[in-house]
């Protein structure tokens, strides 16, 4: 499902609209502030800096494109996307667009921070309007603010296309519910990306009672989180889950309590893309977690 390792210009595409959306939306922008230009590069005319969209992708199922990232893919002309944009949304970009990998799996980054900024740029004063294709939402730990300040440095014109984060695609895939007027009424988004092989968040705020904790690419240090939080104050016992590509085909997941997630992860083989759900709500769990792969399959279908 995941483009994974795959190059600029390496994929199949299908080059049409995923949901016959395309035709109903009417002339879009093209090409710079004055927005009306031809969508081809003119014969010799030199053209206006085109634009950065700096758009999500959402979690992986394509039928969780907002209406307007699926215009702009289908109408791109270029398209940067990372390695958490799934094959079927990749496969939406006409065969006529250039394709970008930037890549940025954990340890294996195709290019580094700046340059991915520098590309943009250089695109963008080709003359063309370039779709920053980012996995779930831009500005939810996707560096989308440090893109867009080097497009802003760079005198660009740069758009947000907000994307369904992670934690909300996993949570309505699960049927666990983010928030609840009886068990959360705070809801915390946390990166545990290790950092010199340890976490540094702040645990007592994450150790809170009656909120639902998230945290975003922690599965490398899972066993640190769950006994930081315990010895923190959060009950051994609270309900707590993983869920690996959540909204997609081959999502899986596994549910526990604290104390005991590292092990039923590590016996259940769940690897990256994963988020970790603590606190009561992961209790709530109608049963979706472990029937999810079919749910995610049945739901697309029409
Ligand atoms: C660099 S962050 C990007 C987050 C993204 N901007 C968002 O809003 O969802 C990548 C992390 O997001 C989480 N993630 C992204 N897509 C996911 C999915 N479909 N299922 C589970 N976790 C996912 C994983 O924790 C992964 O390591």
């Amino acid at each position: 499902m995941y483009a994974g390792n795959q190059l600029s210009d390496a994929l199949p595409s299908s080059g049409g609209s995923a949901l016959g959306l395309r035709a109903s939306l009417g002339a879009r922008p093209r090409h710079g502030a004055s927005g009306t230009g031809s969508a081809k590069k003119g014969s010799g005319a030199s053209r206006s800096a085109g634009k950065v969209f700096l758009v999500g992708a959402g979690p992986g199922d394509p039928d969780l494109l907002t209406v307007k990232a699926l215009r702009l893919i289908t109408d791109a002309e270029v398209v940067v996307f990372d390695h958490l944009v799934g094959k079927a949304i990749i496969e939406l970009i006409p065969a006529s667009a250039r394709r970008v990998y930037a890549g940025k799996e954990a340890g294996n980054h195709a290019l580094p921070q700046h340059q991915i900024n520098q590309l943009l740029i250089d695109l963008a004063r080709e003359g063309l309007n370039v779709v920053r294709l980012k996995g779930g939402d831009p500005f939810i730990f996707g560096r989308g603010g440090e893109e867009m300040d080097a497009a802003h440095a760079a005198g660009l014109e740069c758009e947000i296309v907000p994307g369904i984060t992670a934690a909300a695609g996993a949570a309505s895939c699960t049927g666990i519910p983010l928030t609840h007027r009886e068990h959360a009424q705070t809801l915390v988004f946390a990166t545990g990306h290790l950092k010199d092989d340890t976490v540094d968040l702040d645990w007592r705020a994450l150790a809170r009672p009656r909120q639902t904790v998230v945290i975003y690419m922690g599965l490398g240090a899972l066993d640190i989180i769950c006994e930081r939080l315990i010895a923190h104050g959060l009950p051994a016992q609270t309900p707590a889950a993983v869920i690996h590509a959540a909204t997609t085909p081959t999502q899986s997941g596994v549910r526990s309590t604290l104390a005991r997630l590292p092990g039923a992860v590590r016996e259940a083989g769940i690897r990256t893309p994963a988020l970790i759900m603590i606190g009561e709500v992961v209790a709530m769990d109608p049963g979706l977690l472990l029937t999810s792969a079919l749910h995610a399959t049945a739901r697309t279908t029409p």
